[in-house]
């Protein structure tokens, strides 16, 4: 889509659908990057074809990675552990995604150039010393040595050692960069990492990269040694709940609806936005449950919500439903009484100031929030309906802004202009497709 907008001036009519989302994305960027380090040929089914996974598979190709991306699958020829092919003046560019700028880099630690790591506005305002500071205390080289922000160079070492790491955001990327890393480094790397999705580790059982992980209750004990090589491995990659959990909230709140969505991953440490809406009231069901590949999946069932109640959302599902705020506060505003959503200061290091962008959104289609740069509260209204105009702007373009826009305008009525469509192509190239699939109209 070239438009610059889309309008959205009616509430979808209630639908009765099977849909299938995008394939995940963690596991779409992570399969690419690890079989790159594999010996042999790897493919992936299902792969995400959004420009976070496309950009990940151009960085590979300047690395020297053959990559062969047909309508089935991707194959991807590994040049194994530390096998890619370093050239002076390389810039590699990770345009919007986090994820690859923090999980690539690990991967460029022995690197005898310079290299330099660039990404969209975006992500250049988005903090990089949570990777770079335990990088170079393993002794990698970046420049200028204070910058904590994108663009940056790093020149890699052949002198790295291993680290014992604490990692107490609940940030999977965080972990995933020093376990990357570890597949460089002679020794045992150690990690204490509060609890973040696990998808780096259960890629490397299944790659039988030797891991030893001790579980605690808030924290993982994980302990790394180099392999001599990865097998090259193939990868059925499950849809992403990120995804659907706008589809959840879309059926939650259209009247007499029920959406049965199909082979989505449902690894415990991503279920929060299931967690959290069911204690909300919402019943969501997951049918079939099967394991492919170490990863869970399941078929997710959703009914319209009859009535929604609000919620104390405990702090230990934060990290497991990080990516699904934004919706689910949309959820709480439609809820019957007060939500409250606490030590979420890290929704404001995403795409763009989510927190703050959340909050704003709310205010301005009339819901009462109070909120500070942690914590968010919100008073929630079961009769809310939209009868004005509304104009979301979402300068950083962050692909769920754009969606949670346009389910609240699809649920709630009034009359949208929604700026930056083209942002689902991050994520969710589908996402406007099955919105009309469900019977919406949008211009
Ligand atoms: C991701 C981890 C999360 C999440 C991001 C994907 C991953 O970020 O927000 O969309 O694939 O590891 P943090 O690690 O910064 O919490």
């Amino acid at each position: 889509m070239n438009t610059k907008f889309i309008k959205i001036n009616k509430k979808i009519n209630n639908f009765n659908k099977t849909i299938k989302v995008d394939g995940d994305k963690s596991l779409s960027i992570r399969w690419a990057l690890l079989a790159s380090q594999a010996i042999g040929n790897s493919k992936a089914f299902n792969l995400l074809r959004s420009e976070d996974t496309l950009n990940t598979l151009k960085c590979l190709k300047k690395l020297g990675v053959k990559i062969k991306l047909s309508k089935k699958f991707c194959q991807i020829e590994g040049r194994g552990i530390n096998g890619f092919l370093f050239k002076k003046n390389l810039i590699l560019n990770a345009g919007n995604s986090g994820t690859l700028g923090r999980l690539l880099i690990p991967l460029l630690i022995k690197s005898p150039y310079k290299i330099k790591i660039i990404g969209d506005k975006s992500l250049s305002k988005r903090d990089f010393s949570r990777v770079i500071e335990p990088l170079k205390n393993m002794g990698v080289n970046f420049y200028p040595q204070t910058k904590k922000k994108l663009p940056i160079f790093i020149k890699g070492s052949n002198y790295l050692r291993p680290i014992k790491y604490i990692e107490n955001r609940g940030s999977a990327q965080c972990k995933s960069s020093v376990m990357l890393a570890a597949l460089n480094i002679h020794g045992e790397t150690s990690i204490n990492a509060k609890k973040s999705r696990n998808h780096t580790e259960l890629l490397f059982r299944n790659l039988k990269i030797p891991i030893k992980i001790k579980k605690k209750k808030n924290h993982d004990i994980i302990k790394i040694t180099k392999p001599n090589y990865i097998n090259c491995f193939n990868f059925n990659i499950p849809g992403d709940i990120s995804s659907s959990a706008f589809f959840i909230v879309l059926t939650l709140l259209t009247k007499n609806s029920k959406l049965l969505i199909k082979n989505i991953n449902i690894n415990s440490s991503r279920l929060g936005v299931i967690k959290i809406l069911n204690k909300m009231g919402a019943k969501i069901k997951l049918l079939n449950i099967k394991k492919i590949d170490n990863e869970s999946c399941a078929d997710l069932f959703v009914k319209s919500a009859k009535n929604l109640k609000g919620i104390n959302c405990p702090s230990s599902l934060n990290s497991s439903a990080i990516d699904e705020f934004l919706i689910i506060f949309l959820a709480a505003a439609k809820a019957n009484g007060v939500s409250y959503f606490k030590n979420i200061s890290e929704l404001n290091q995403k795409e763009s100031p989510r927190l703050k962008i959340g909050s704003k959104i709310l205010s301005m289609i009339g819901v009462k929030v109070v909120s500070d740069k942690n914590s968010i509260k919100i008073y929630g209204n079961p009769n809310l309906k939209l009868k004005k105009n509304y104009i979301i702007k979402n300068f950083l373009k962050d692909h769920r802004v754009f969606m949670m826009s346009v389910i609240a305008a699809l649920s709630l009525g009034g009359t949208w202009k929604i700026f930056n469509p083209e942002s689902v192509k991050t994520s969710f190239p589908s996402f406007l497709k099955i919105i009309s699939k469900l019977g919406a109209r949008i211009n």
